[in-house]
């Protein structure tokens, strides 16, 4: 190359540099000045409570790619943690998820979906981080008080039992376990807990405490029993911020709960987008988890569709991969945990902000992200205003840096005025000059630029069109090795509903769903006096239920079958609909709530415990109609509200009952 071309081109970088330069801020990614805190990973939450309740249903191929879409490395969202409830027997926002230990004594590894899933997730990703976390306990673990901390160490014991059975039975290695979700933390049992860890040989099993507030790390600068015994101060939904003193225990900082926000409309991409970034730029977090992993429960339950995707139809293989994937995989497909920050983040000088992370082998990602304020609001806390501008960046790379001649780019534009959002989409290399380059960037978008070359944007042929739940169900719950002890479609909503087998029946019932939540466990929500399993279409109106019955509850026993019940989650208490009870008392009555005050017919059944009955409800207009073993028991009770809503069956009080034969006919 002759001498005054390369001069000639040598200024023509510089002048455009220099022009680009004048109309543009700067910022400097660094790493000679010293490294920020390490990377640990981004995650979904399954539970808190039945989160993904659906999602075992789907048929294959649609489960395996919707988890392909969560957990494969550089496919989709390329989750780096996976936290699950460890269930309690209660509700817990969607439903209620079983405990490996009903009653004293018990022990099943194999209940709920839980287990399953972890093994899906390190199927896919070995290097997945899984975390265990209790919402509520089955009575028995308190002694029968409602505080799990009245006996502590039954209450350790009960944990780290869960922590050993995911080895045992799954050959899964928890990574770390909680306390007990958003509620008060007690300092004894934390510490009573990392000993009992330690004493099972499970020193590699960190605590995370308290998934609240930030008020644990004042309670650790205080006692240093309780500092030693903490591995991770985890909070909720910090709104990206945190206080002096958890910066002063020096302790990794996560927001272990965050998110929670509608997915459908971009707004949800938008908060994730925003919360990922500045959860560390403003808060020093290294780790956001999102409540919840996949929306996969009924979509009128409470924060329906507030996952980072949604499969929430296993009748029809539906399922939809919103922005929250798109927006999670520009940072986990190009920055692993065990990467650093760089001390270099910050905000954007015209709104937006940036994180800079390293693997400390040359590689470099930087993440950058201008969500407007109204397009990026999370459920909570409360966002304050704040103004974002286009505007043009100059990066320096410096350092290890310096060197670096291209980046690989990667690109999402959320755009809500034509509802034609660009996702994670990879652009033309960027040119590095000289440790140089600028970008010209919009309002809410998102820009990954790094030497990571691996990115992909992964993609399955379009699932199944979304299609009603079917109008004609039954299920006689005649299943042999079942999957999961839950029978599809059925969503706990208080009490517990597994497959039983009865080998000493003569025939006819010896596969049923059993009640088996015998107290009221210590709640987290409000759960009913009643116990409770949805079922269907919430828009359901005119149908006929029939199921055949079995109070276990001599006496004072009861059960119902329901229509149009309208209420579940953390509503079940106010659940309205038309429930049709049968008692061992021999009495019958048809309420109009759960709570079975609001009688609409009443009368003799010659109902007893220990035999079985059929009963069928039809709801018309506003007539229902009901009949024990196929014969008119009532009539022409009124109902005038609710107008639609799930079938249910479920217990007039936390005792053992058995159902079989469900079917549903709806118009
Ligand atoms: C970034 O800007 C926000 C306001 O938009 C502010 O609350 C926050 O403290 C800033 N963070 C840093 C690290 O300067
Ligand atoms: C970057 O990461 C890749 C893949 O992990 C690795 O092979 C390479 O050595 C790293 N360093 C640089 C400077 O690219
Ligand atoms: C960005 O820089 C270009 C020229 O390099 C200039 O035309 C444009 O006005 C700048 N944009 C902003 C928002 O400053
Ligand atoms: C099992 O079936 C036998 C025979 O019908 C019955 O006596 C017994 O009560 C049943 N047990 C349960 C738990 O339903
Ligand atoms: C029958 O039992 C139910 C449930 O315990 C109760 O509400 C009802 O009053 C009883 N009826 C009679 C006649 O004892």
């Amino acid at each position: 190359m002759a001498s005054c071309c390369f001069l000639t081109s040598t200024l023509g970088i510089f002048l455009s540099l220099w022009i680009s330069i004048i109309n543009a801020e700067f910022y400097v990614i660094d790493d000679q000045i010293g490294l920020g805190r390490r990377f640990d990973g981004i995650g979904g939450l399954s539970g808190g409570g039945a989160t993904s309740r659906l999602l075992v249903n789907y048929d294959e191929p649609y489960r395996g790619q919707i988890l392909d879409y969560l957990f494969k490395p550089d496919f989709g969202a390329s989750l780096q943690i996976l936290k699950v409830e460890i269930g309690g027997d209660a509700q817990t926002t969607d439903g209620t998820e079983p405990s490996h230990m009903h009653y004293e004594g018990d022990e099943n590894y194999f209940r709920g979906y839980e287990w399953w899933l972890m093994k899906e997730a390190k199927k896919r990703n070995p290097d997945i981080t899984l975390i265990g976390l209790p919402w509520a306990f089955p009575r028995w673990v308190g002694k029968e008080q409602s505080s799990p901390y009245h006996n502590p160490d039954v209450t350790a014991g009960y944990v780290v039992s869960w922590v050993i059975g995911a080895k045992q039975y799954h050959n899964l290695n928890i990574d770390y376990v909680g306390i007990w979700n958003e509620r008060k933390f007690d300092a004894e049992y934390i510490k009573i807990l990392r000993r009992t860890l330690d004493k099972a040989g499970l020193t590699d099993v960190g605590i995370i405490a308290a998934d609240g507030n930030w008020d644990i790390s004042i309670a650790m600068a205080l006692d240093p029993q309780l500092y030693g015994a903490i591995d991770i101060i985890g909070v909720h939904y910090p709104g990206t911020t945190t206080i002096p003193q958890a910066l002063w225990t020096r302790k990794t900082l996560w927001s272990s709960e965050d998110y929670s926000t509608f997915n459908h409309n971009d707004v949800g991409g938008g908060c994730w987008a925003r919360i990922l970034n500045q959860n560390y730029v403003n808060g020093r977090m290294t780790s956001t988890i999102s409540w919840n992993l996949v929306a996969s429960y009924y979509e009128d339950l409470s924060f329906g569709r507030d996952g980072l995707m949604t499969a929430e139809e296993p009748w029809s293989g539906n399922y939809v991969v919103e922005s929250p994937i798109w927006i999670t995989a520009h940072t986990t497909q190009f920055a692993k945990p065990g990467w650093r920050y760089l001390e270099t983040v910050g905000n954007l000088t015209h709104g937006g902000s940036y994180v800079s992370l390293t693997d400390g082998k040359g590689n470099l990602t930087v993440v950058i992200e201008t969500m407007t304020h109204d397009h990026s609001i999370c459920v909570r806390p409360p966002l304050p205003p704040y103004k974002v501008f286009p505007q043009n960046a100059t990066f320096h790379l410096k350092g290890s840096f310096a060197t670096v001649s291209e980046l690989q780019l990667w690109y999402s534009k959320f755009d809500f005025a034509n509802s034609k959002s660009t996702l994670f989409k990879k652009l033309q290399t960027v040119k590095v000059f000289d440790g140089f380059f600028t970008l010209s960037l919009g309002v809410d978008e998102v820009y990954t630029l790094t030497t990571i070359t691996t990115g992909q944007k992964g993609r399955y042929t379009d699932p199944p069109n979304s299609s009603p739940f079917p109008k004609k169900y039954l299920d006689d719950f005649d299943v042999r090795n079942p999957s999961f002890d839950e029978a599809p479609n059925f969503a706990d909503q208080t009490g517990v509903f597994e497959y039983f087998q009865n080998l000493t029946d003569p025939g006819a019932h010896v596969f049923t769903l059993r009640q088996i939540v015998t107290q009221r466990p210590i709640a987290w929500a409000n759960d009913a006096d009643q116990t409770i399993s949805i079922v269907g279409d919430h828009s359901w109106r005119d149908l006929t239920v029939t199921c055949d019955v079995l109070i276990e509850t001599v006496n004072t026993g009861g059960v119902f079958i329901a229509a149009r019940v309208d209420k579940g989650g953390e509503s079940v208490r106010k659940a309205m609909g038309v429930f049709f009870w049968v008692f061992a008392n021999g009495t019958y009555s048809v309420t109009n709530d759960i709570d079975g005050k609001m009688v609409r017919a009443e009368g003799l059944s010659g109902t007893r415990a220990g035999k079985w009955y059929t009963l069928t409800l039809t709801v018309e207009g506003q007539y229902a109609y009901g009949m024990l073993d196929g014969y008119p028991l009532w009539k022409n009770a009124v109902i005038l509200n609710p107008k639609n809503g799930w079938a249910a069956i479920g217990t007039y009080s936390f005792e053992y009952a058995q159902f079989d034969n469900f079917q549903v006919l709806a118009d």
